[in-house]
């Protein structure tokens, strides 16, 4: 009964820490008592395991006997005297648990967790507006998908009947948003449609608010609030035959019904009539895409570091030597995306000392404090995941940063953790392809390989993408010949060492003090050379 209750327990903690999980980036207090929860349902979830897997040693040793199930198990739970020490030690154990968890259930008194209504969250935050206005005074290097996509919309889809949609795809803070802005203001794009039309959707795919921006942006007058049949009607008044470009930037909406619905009221104009979309999600671009996407690359080095150094040293300073040398390392922390390397230069504006460019160049990027810091971008792609998927995620931090992984492998590390789970229908391996799916979708990994038969292999993670993975778990821990970490904290469930040269480094890590771990996974170029990463 005991048991029972306490499972149930722990499936109300996992609740009540998903819920809160939103508020945690932006309440220190919640972030603080989500922490103690976690940590108890850690606990938690061990002594439920200890269980299932002694009454599973208790199964097959009755089994060796020859008793029936029912028999070995009142037998042996009431007589071996193994397992009443081990019933008492668990009782001793679920106690302390449960007066932990009342510790931590009056401590929730103190403040008011937010309530939880995720519909609330709508309207588009000011940070992530958009318009139609280039913000950035100098654009580096996307004069060749700037090219691309206008010679597609003036030549290409000019030809064509019906309405042609364009997506571009990429990581928060690539540029799509300034792709979009640099196309939707060039003279040839100016030149050939009319009206051109720019919305910020964003997270909020209302059909109605759409219409009514649209409607907006085209009159240059505020809308009054009508009903969807009334704004619609009118929308069509003002695109009928008319060869129309809207850009829809920053689309997150995975649903449909929804676009299509858009969509047939759109599809009035003119033929040539054109939809540039901007959106981090591939399956939004699959769902609204006419033609194949544009997948925006990561910007080069050498641009990285001009738009860096804009930032990092003003007009007419001469630039440090020694600052310059730093700055490099620095700037590897970005990938080639753009607004980390702003986030970055900023950040350094007012440094002056050698140290403290150092410092910045030590630290991980989550940890810097700026103004327009790149971490609660990039957390958006997090927070947009389906609650059942951010654990596969966040726990891909294990892998060492920019090493190849093996798609199975992870997949396999999911199931074993139960992340994943199967159902009638499917089993967990299948599962397990999908969220691997659904995650690739979301652009967090590249470079897949393929082998013979078209199956993915192996895969990538983005610099950034690991970084945001890392900065939303602190139980996961990854410890290379060279990122310096030698330590395992005590939150630790997860472990993956990967050292090149010597186990004597791996033998000195201490794990006694590490509570609760899952996952240890070692890995030694000198056992596994150039083959796929399997753990020992
Ligand atoms: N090629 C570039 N040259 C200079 N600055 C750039 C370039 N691309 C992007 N930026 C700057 O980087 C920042 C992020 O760019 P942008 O908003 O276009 O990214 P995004 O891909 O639309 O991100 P999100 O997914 O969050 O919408 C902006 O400040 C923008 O001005
Ligand atoms: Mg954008």
């Amino acid at each position: 009964e005991d048991l029972k209750r306490l499972a149930s327990l722990l499936s109300t903690i996992k609740a009540t820490l998903e819920d809160a999980e939103e508020e945690q980036f932006t309440n220190n207090t919640i972030k603080d008592w989500l922490l103690k929860l976690k940590d108890a349902a850690h606990i938690l979830d061990d002594i439920l395991d200890e269980c299932a897997t002694e009454a599973l040693a208790m199964e097959y040793k009755g089994s060796k006997c020859g008793l029936s199930h029912k028999v070995q198990s009142s037998f042996l739970s009431s007589f071996h005297p193994k397992h009443v020490a081990f019933r008492y030690k668990l009782a001793k154990k679920m106690k302390r648990i449960r007066e932990r968890l009342n510790e931590i259930a009056a401590e929730r008194n103190n403040f008011h967790l937010p309530e939880m209504d995720r519909e609330r969250k709508g309207g588009v935050p000011d940070w992530r507006q958009t318009t139609s206005i280039v913000t950035q005074p100098l654009v580096y290097g996307r004069d060749e998908e700037k090219d691309k996509i206008i010679d597609f919309l003036v030549g290409d889809a000019s030809q064509l009947d019906d309405l042609s949609v364009y997506p571009i795809v990429g990581l928060g803070g690539l540029g799509k948003t300034t792709l979009a802005q640099l196309v939707f203001n060039h003279e040839r794009i100016v030149n050939h449609f009319e009206p051109i039309i720019w919305v910020c959707v964003s997270n909020d795919f209302s059909l109605k608010k759409i219409t009514k921006a649209i409607i907006e942006s085209i009159t240059k007058t505020t809308c009054e609030d009508l009903e969807l049949e009334l704004l619609q009607r009118k929308l069509q008044d003002l695109l009928r035959r008319k060869r129309y470009l809207l850009v829809l930037d920053d689309v997150w909406n995975e649903e449909q019904e929804k676009w299509q619905r858009l969509r047939f009221a759109l599809a009035c104009g003119e033929k040539g009539a054109s939809i540039l979309v901007t959106t981090r999600l591939a399956k939004v671009a699959e769902i609204m895409g006419t033609i194949p996407l544009l997948e925006l690359s990561r910007l080069s080095d050498k641009d990285c570091w001009e738009l860096f150094k804009q930032r990092a040293f003003g007009p007419n300073e001469v630039e440090r030597a020694d600052l310059v040398v730093i700055g490099k390392e620095i700037l590897k922390k970005c990938g080639g995306v753009p607004l980390a390397a702003i986030a970055l230069g900023s950040l350094l504006r007012f440094k002056r000392e050698e140290k403290q460019w150092l410092y910045v160049k030590e630290s991980k990027l989550w940890d810097l404090q700026g103004e327009d810091n790149v971490m609660p971008a990039l957390r958006l792609s997090y927070l947009n995941l389906p609650i059942k998927l951010r654990q596969c995620f966040s726990f891909c931090a294990l892998f060492p940063k920019d090493e190849i992984i093996s798609k199975q492998l992870l997949i396999e590390l999911w199931m074993a953790n139960g992340y994943i789970a199967s159902n009638q229908m499917l089993e967990a391996a299948d599962i397990g392809n999908e969220a691997w799916n659904e995650l690739y979708w979301r652009s967090f990994f590249q470079n897949t390989e393929i082998d013979e038969s078209g199956q993915i292999t192996t895969f990538k993670m983005h610099d950034l993408v690991h970084d945001l993975a890392q900065s939303v778990t602190n139980e996961v821990c990854c410890i290379t010949y060279d990122n310096g970490l030698r330590t395992v904290s005590e939150g630790t469930r997860h472990l993956f060492i990967y050292d090149k040269n010597s186990f004597e480094e791996i033998k000195s890590i201490q794990l006694h003090h590490v509570k609760s771990l899952k996952t240890y996974v070692e890995w030694n170029f000198d056992v596994h050379e150039a083959c796929q990463l399997s753990p020992q």
